[in-house]
Formats: C-alpha cells, sequence, structure tokens
C-alpha cells in the first residue's frame, strides 16, 4: 500500500489580495506535495481562508459589506489565485464552512467538560491586529505588539482560558523525544526557550464582537480565532463526523503530516495546537516547518508602505514556471530572505534562460545537425568516455542529494543539485566541442555518444523540475519525443532510454529578460505611486485654442475591416448631425463586433483624408498604454450623440 503524506498551507486571512510572501508558502508546499507524488505517496494537500474574528468583521464594514460577503469574495480571489498557480489541492477549506463551525463547537464543549477550558476574567494588553494579548514583558517598548509592532489596548473581560499550564510538561517531553517535530532547529528552540519561560493560560473567547463561532453553552462568548483555525486540519477530513474516513487514513493511520507556516505562527502551531490535540485526546501526528519570510528592501510588505507585489503581476509579464521557480528557488531555508527586482530577473535569466533553455535548444539544433535528430547509447573507447562517466556520476549524487534537501524541505538547496547537473552538462559541450568532432568521421560514434549524454541529461533535469514547472516538462518531453507518462523518478537513471528522436522544431522555453527594462517595470509594479510615467510634453496652448477643437459624442452604428489595410477599422458613426465615416488604427485591438454601439468621443472638424482610399471625417478618441495597445475611451451612458466635449 501507498505510504500517506498530508500537507497543510496556513488558512490565510481574508485581509486582501495574496501578496508574494501567501504565495511562498503555497507554492513551496505545492511543491513537496508534487514531489511526494513523484516518490509514489498518496498525498493530500489542504489550504484555505481564516474567515472569523474582529479584524474581519471590521474591514467588511469599512467596505460597507457585510462580513459573509467580504470573505466570499477574498475566499473566491484565493481560489482563482491558487488555480492561476497551477496549486494543486485536493481541499480548499473555509472556516465559515458548516463542517468546520461544528468540529469547533464541539471540541470547545468538550474542553469545558473535561475542565481544560475555564471560566474566568481577563485583563491585559490586546493586540487588535493579532488579536491576541500580551504580558508586559513580552510588549515591544512596554506598549506594542512584539508580533506586528501595532499599538495594543487594555482590554478586560469576561473569557474562557485554555490550560495551557497544565500541558507544558507534556509538551515539553514530547518535543525532546520527538527531535523533528519543529523544524528548522533554531525554531524549536525558540519554542522550548518560550515553554520553559512559563505559560499563562490562554484565553480562548471574546464577548466585545460577534462574528466567529459562538460557544454553544454560552453564545455571548464567540470562540477565539486561533482555536476555531487551527481546528481546520481536523475538520478538513471529516474528524468528528458521519465520514471521518480521511482523518483515519491522513491522520490516524497517516505516515506523514506536515503543517508548513512562517515564523509568525510558530507558536500558535508549535504550542497552543499540540497541547489541543493532546487534550482532545487526538494523536500529535504532524512536523512543522516554520519557514523565514519574504522582505522589501525596507522590511515587511506592506500596503501601506506600498512595496507589496502580487503574484499575479509576476505570472502575467513573466509567466508561471518563472514565477513560481524563482519564489521556492531564492528563499534560504529556514532564513528571510529579500525580494528584489535585480535578483528575480537575474535569477530567470541565469537559471532558466542561460543554464536549462541554453542547454535544451543547443543540445536539440546539434542532435538534428549532426545525427538528423536520431542518436543512440553508444559505447565508445575514446578519452571523451570518462566525460560522460562524470556527468553520471554527478547525475547520480545529486539526485540522492535532492531527495534527501527535499525531505528536509530545503527546496531551494534540491534545486540547486539540479543546477548541478545542468552546469555540468553543459560542461561537457565546452571539453569536447562538438563541432570539431563532427569534422572527423572517424569520431561520429564519439559525438553520438556526446549527444546522447546531453538528451538524457536534460530528460533526467525535467523530471527533477517535474515538482516545481509545470508548463516547461511536457514542452521539453515533447521535444525529445519521450513518454510523459514514463518519465518519472523511476527513470532518474542514465541509460534508460535507449534511442533519441528529437524534434525539428524547437519550443523556445525562456525568452531572455532585458534586465535593466525588466528591473524597472517591476519596480513600478511594486510601487506604483512612486514611479513617474514619461510623460508626452507639447507646448501650452489657450482655452481659446482648445475650443477650435470639435469634440463631440458619437455612437458606433457599424464597423468594418478595411479592404486594404489591416491595421484598420472604417467605422460609421452616428455623431447626432450625421452619419459619417471615420477610418481608425485599432483593427489589433478590437474586432468590428465589439466596438458596435459604443459610445466614444469624436474629433469632428478634423480635416477630412482618404486613408487607402476610405474617406475619413475625423476621429475616435483612444487612450495608449506604455506597451502601445490603444483603448477607446468611451463616453459615459448619459451621454447622446451629438453631446459637446469641453
Ligand atoms: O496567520 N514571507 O494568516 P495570514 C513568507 N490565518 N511567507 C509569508 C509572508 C512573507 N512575507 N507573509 C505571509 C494567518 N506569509 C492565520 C493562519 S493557520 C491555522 C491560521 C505566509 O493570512 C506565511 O505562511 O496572516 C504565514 O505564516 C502566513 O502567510 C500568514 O498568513
Amino acid at each position: 500500500m501507498k505510504k500517506t503524506f498530508y500537507i497543510t498551507t496556513p488558512i490565510y486571512y481574508p485581509s486582501g489580495k495574496f501578496h508574494i510572501g501567501n504565495a511562498y508558502t503555497t507554492c513551496l508546499c505545492d511543491t513537496l506535495n508534487r514531489y511526494k507524488e513523484e516518490q509514489g505517496y498518496d498525498t493530500r494537500f489542504l489550504t484555505g481562508t481564516d474567515e472569523h474574528g474582529l479584524k474581519i468583521q471590521e474591514a467588511a464594514k469599512k467596505e460597507g459589506k457585510t462580513p459573509i460577503e467580504h470573505v466570499d469574495y477574498i475566499a473566491k480571489l484565493a481560489q482563482d489565485l491558487w488555480k492561476g498557480l497551477s496549486i494543486d489541492i485536493d481541499d480548499f477549506i473555509r472556516t465559515t464552512e458548516k463542517r468546520h463551525e461544528v468540529v469547533v463547537e464541539k471540541a470547545f464543549e468538550q474542553l469545558l467538560a473535561q475542565d481544560d477550558i475555564y471560566l474566568g476574567e481577563y485583563s491585559g494588553n490586546y493586540c487588535m491586529s493579532c488579536e491576541a494579548y500580551f504580558t508586559q514583558t513580552q510588549l515591544k517598548d512596554g506598549h506594542f505588539c512584539p508580533d506586528c509592532g501595532q499599538e495594543t489596548t487594555i482590554v478586560t473581560e469576561e473569557t474562557y482560558f485554555l490550560r495551557l499550564s497544565k500541558y507544558s510538561d507534556r509538551l515539553l517531553d514530547f518535543i525532546s523525544q520527538n527531535s523533528e517535530f519543529i523544524t528548522p532547529e533554531t525554531k524549536k528552540n525558540e519554542v522550548i526557550q518560550f515553554i520553559k519561560s512559563g505559560l499563562l493560560d490562554l484565553s480562548v473567547s471574546r464577548t466585545s464582537f460577534d462574528w466567529g463561532i459562538k460557544v454553544k453553552s454560552n453564545p455571548k462568548h464567540v470562540i477565539y480565532v486561533w482555536i476555531d483555525a487551527l481546528l481546520n486540519y481536523l475538520s478538513a477530513l471529516g474528524y468528528d463526523s458521519k465520514d471521518d474516513s480521511l482523518y483515519q487514513k491522513y491522520w490516524v493511520n497517516g505516515d506523514e503530516v506536515l503543517h508548513v507556516t512562517a515564523k509568525d505562527i510558530l507558536r500558535f502551531h508549535a504550542i497552543y495546537w499540540p497541547i489541543m490535540l493532546m487534550a482532545l485526546n487526538i494523536p500529535i501526528k504532524f512536523r512543522l516547518f516554520a519557514h523565514g519570510w519574504y522582505l522589501m528592501k525596507d522590511g515587511k510588505m506592506s500596503k501601506s508602505k506600498g512595496n507589496v507585489i502580487y503574484p499575479e503581476q509576476l505570472t502575467e509579464k513573466y509567466g508561471l514556471d518563472a514565477f513560481r521557480y524563482y519564489i521556492v528557488r531564492e528563499l534560504p531555508y529556514g532564513n528571510d530572505g529579500l525580494f528584489t527586482p535585480e535578483d528575480f530577473v537575474s535569477r530567470i535569466n541565469t537559471d532558466l534562460v542561460n543554464d536549462l533553455g541554453n542547454l535544451v535548444s543547443r543540445s536539440i539544433s546539434m542532435v538534428n545537425k549532426y545525427f538528423d535528430g536520431t542518436v543512440s547509447n553508444k559505447t565508445v573507447n575514446h578519452p571523451y568516455n570518462a566525460f560522460a562517466i562524470d556527468l553520471e556520476e554527478i547525475a547520480k549524487k545529486a539526485f540522492i542529494d535532492y531527495q534527501v534537501y527535499m525531505d528536509e524541505f530545503k527546496v531551494s538547496n534540491a534545486l540547486f543539485e539540479v543546477s548541478k547537473i545542468i552546469a555540468r552538462t553543459n560542461k561537457i559541450i565546452d571539453e569536447t566541442s562538438p563541432w570539431d568532432l563532427a569534422k572527423d568521421e572517424s569520431l561520429k560514434d564519439v559525438l553520438e555518444m556526446v549527444m546522447y549524454h546531453l538528451l538524457e541529461s536534460i530528460r533526467i533535469v525535467t523530471i527533477l523540475y517535474k515538482p516545481v514547472l509545470i508548463e516547461t516538462p511536457s514542452k521539453i518531453f515533447e521535444m525529445l519525443n519521450v513518454e510523459h507518462k514514463l518519465q518519472t523518478f523511476l527513470s532518474v537513471e542514465f541509460g534508460l532510454k535507449n534511442t533519441y528522436a528529437v524534434t525539428k522544431t524547437p519550443i523556445h522555453l525562456f525568452p531572455r529578460l532585458d534586465a535593466e527594462k525588466e528591473i524597472e517595470v517591476i519596480k513600478s509594479l511594486m510601487n506604483p505611486t512612486v514611479h513617474k510615467k514619461e510623460v508626452v510634453e507639447k507646448p501650452e496652448i489657450s482655452i481659446d485654442t482648445f475650443d477650435t477643437v470639435n469634440i463631440l459624442v458619437g455612437k458606433v452604428v457599424s464597423a468594418k475591416y478595411h479592404p486594404n489595410a489591416k491595421k484598420l477599422l472604417v467605422f460609421e458613426i452616428n455623431t447626432g448631425d450625421r452619419v459619417r465615416q471615420i477610418v481608425s488604427g485599432i483593427a489589433e485591438f478590437y474586432k468590428p463586433e465589439e466596438v458596435l454601439g459604443k459610445k466614444v468621443l469624436v474629433i469632428a472638424n478634423l480635416k477630412p483624408v482618404k486613408l487607402r482610399g476610405e474617406p475619413s471625417e475625423g476621429m475616435i478618441l483612444c487612450g495608449e498604454t506604455e506597451n502601445h495597445d490603444l483603448y477607446i475611451i468611451e463616453a459615459s451612458n448619459s451621454l447622446e450623440p451629438g453631446d459637446n466635449v469641453r
């Protein structure tokens, strides 16, 4: 039977659009999940949204929405984003779903009945943003939240408490007996220190707002959002429901369970969550990997600083694989890392364009040139054999190390192992100079041996990239003309494919990025207000001069392609006084049927001209983007043909 692997991201707070930090955890999990699938595991991948709490109630109010309208919208954004990033989830949980709420309600009542939760009163420094109390010693500068830095306020309320203190010794024992429970080691030590400094019982209900799951036996209390949120990992498996087969399979009898989060929510996952499980008598099956943050040059990403970058902005411009590769490759294991446009562009140009892309295109074109596309595995007796053997050995070792790193969640290091194979393969081309070998008929077999090794290496490298790259592997397999389904970890071995008949028409994999230009583009995406556009400068005019231009509202009556010019559309426009013909150069951007009925702005007193034989009496106003795309400026629906524009 297959071993099981259950992996989860944090369920994200719907506080707006999801930035590259959130996307990092999700892409990392997706990569680890696909890696486990490649290894033959039966996997299950969960993400979702954490939809309760004061912050959300307030955010909704600010937008004039009900909380559920707000979270419905954001949950859809998350689902669309993950789909766009080809995140292969098995389930998406929302904490406002019934299947989750009943689990939380029941777990709370169970803990209450067992006296693991008790009613008391709390007064303390509360951070509204993190929805958590902090002791005086934990506060930054006596006032500020140690996690997010915002000012805390003193709140006193009747509240339920979870007896964390009762479980602290058991938890310390568990951590020391399960040395791999928390990774990296530094984070484990932080947690141990925190527990040893003394755990206070945790306030687990609120009475000051009502957007949350109510305590069933005392509904004026709303269950603390973290107690609610953490249980998602179980409710999504059907824990405590009629059909708990997934819970039995992936958790109780499961082989591996992995929660991935960033360091900001370490304490919740490494302390509160295992204590909840102990109290509920549920086995602690999970391991925790707390990664670092993607930071910007001026610190954490935040909308107010205007330094946020969104994944869609990068995938739209540079493609899905470039983004996915960058995001999981760049952040070093366990540490924070900087997102910079310079690194982004350089990573893509170096690893994907120069190393991988170049290797593939050079190899395919040489195999076509020297062997008309077909090469076989050849054993030859020539000193160049040593290069091939070296490559095979390097690839073998890299594959072993790659798996060791992936198993330790060191995705960046694992990908570096793949780069090593690519570098060694590119080097073989320099060492053997195939163009010289090709000049000597007696060295044909040696040349074939080299070519074959290039292709085998590309095949192996592509398999190892499968957990990260989505679109590229199938393009490469297509070019190599190998069966995609057979390209699994089981076939990461030189010599498994005996003969290649490669494509005659190579597919271009990654366009080279013009570094200077793209760095500027990314900077402008990161901070649109700081990036000043170069606007067209024209000499000043008086209002009287402007008044000489007669701009009228017009309505498109008909439109067709110009018979003699690809770029032109011929319009009939009703400008109130009459229907006039106008020829406009926007055929690349609009089909005739798309402009019918549009209300447009027309320069009506422009001197009539003939454009490629068609008379044109006026001009339709368009806006032009930086990329020179044209968009018609449309008039408000309240305006009618012939209305004056001034
Ligand atoms: O904390 N770099 O949700 P959240 C890397 N709802 N990862 C980052 C990041 C950055 N700059 N910024 C955010 C919550 N993340 C709770 C979780 S789980 C039961 C409840 C990632 O929307 C990282 O994984 O604030 C972090 O832990 C998570 O987003 C926080 O997401």
